[in-house]
Parts: C-alpha cells; sequence; structure tokens
C-alpha cells in the first residue's frame, strides 16, 4: 500500500487524520497526519523523573498514550516553496492544542529514519529523542515534545 492510499484508508476509517496546507491556487505546499498510539517503554533507557514527565503521573510508567506524526512533509515540486518545518508544526500544535482541551494528552511523538541531520532538524524545533536499546528492531527513532498549552 503507498502512503497516499494508506493515508486515505485511515481517513476513512477515521484511524488518522491528513492535513494539507494549500497556497491560493489550490496547490499543496505540505502535509502532515496525526494519529494516536500507545508508546511502550519497556526497553528504554529514561529516568524515572523523566518518566513521570512523559505520563504525568506514575515514575514507573511502562505505556504513556501519545499522539503521533505519522506522516509530515512538504512538497518539494513546488519551485520556492515557502513553507518551512516551523510553519507545518505550529499548525499541528494548533490541531493538537485544541484535542488536548477537549480529551487531553500531553505528549506528541514522531517516528522517523536514523538519519543525523533529520534528526537534528527536530532536536533544533524542540524534539527530545528517546533512546530505546541497541535490542530493539526497529530502525526507526523516535522523538517527542510536549503539548503546548494555549
Ligand atoms: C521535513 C521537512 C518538512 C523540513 O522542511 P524545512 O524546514 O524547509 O527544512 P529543509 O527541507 O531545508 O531540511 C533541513 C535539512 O534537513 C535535511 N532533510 C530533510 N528531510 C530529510 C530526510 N528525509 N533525510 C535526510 N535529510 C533530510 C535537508 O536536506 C536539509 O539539510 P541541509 O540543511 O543540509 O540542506 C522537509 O525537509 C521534508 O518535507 N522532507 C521530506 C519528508 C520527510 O523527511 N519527512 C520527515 C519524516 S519523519
Amino acid at each position: 500500500m503507498t502512503s497516499s492510499t494508506k493515508a486515505i484508508r485511515f481517513e476513512q476509517t477515521s484511524n488518522a487524520r491528513t492535513y494539507l496546507i494549500l497556497n491560493d491556487s489550490g496547490e499543496i505546499l505540505a502535509y502532515f497526519s496525526l494519529s494516536f498510539k500507545e508508546l511502550t517503554l519497556d526497553n528504554v533507557k529514561i529516568s524515572k523523573t523523566k518518566r513521570q514527565q512523559l505520563d504525568g503521573i506514575s515514575r514507573k510508567a511502562e505505556k504513556i498514550k501519545v499522539f503521533l506524526i505519522e506522516q509530515i512533509g512538504k512538497n518539494t515540486s513546488i519551485l520556492d516553496n515557502p513553507i518551512s518545518l516551523n510553519f507545518i508544526l505550529n499548525e499541528i500544535y494548533a490541531v493538537l492544542s485544541d484535542v488536548k482541551a477537549l480529551i487531553g494528552g500531553r505528549i506528541i511523538i514522531l517516528e522517523c529514519e536514523d538519519n543525523k541531520k533529520l534528526l537534528d532538524l527536530y532536536i533544533r524545533h524542540g524534539f527530545t529523542l528517546i533512546e530505546i536499546e541497541k535490542n530493539s528492531s526497529s530502525t526507526l527513532r523516535t522523538l517527542y515534545i510536549h503539548i503546548i498549552e494555549k
């Protein structure tokens, strides 16, 4: 299944919502998909204090409910695309801040390829890398950020 087919399927089944950022001519400048998941912290090397910060309650929390940025990207086929990651993230925070006010939620995560340039980009935008132990089979890295209060 391609990522666009998956996005449509997830939209139709309410498993995620995909947002498009358009210009005045209706061209797609950028997109993002938001969903939710349970983050397992069994094999994650983090302090009890950080665990509590993520969970909000328990210093021993092993599962955390999080919002997930499933897809995020800008349309590289648009010449001089004015959209930056900062712009897309602010749109995401606006959506999730409303969701937080309505039903709660604390953390947003992003799972991305293990590429230093990409990871540094998100860290510069306020995300923190979670150190999963080396025996984990996933090649994806997980980053998180707390939802900003309105
Ligand atoms: C992520 C994104 C929205 C950031 O947009 P931006 O704020 O305008 O920043 P840039 O596109 O200039 O990217 C910043 C740097 O990260 C690098 N980068 C971006 N995506 C990358 C990727 N998937 N793999 C490796 N490096 C990447 C860029 O090459 C750039 O490096 P440079 O500073 O040496 O030129 C955009 O790069 C994008 O759409 N990337 C492709 C999709 C993607 O990777 N999404 C992330 C999935 S977790």
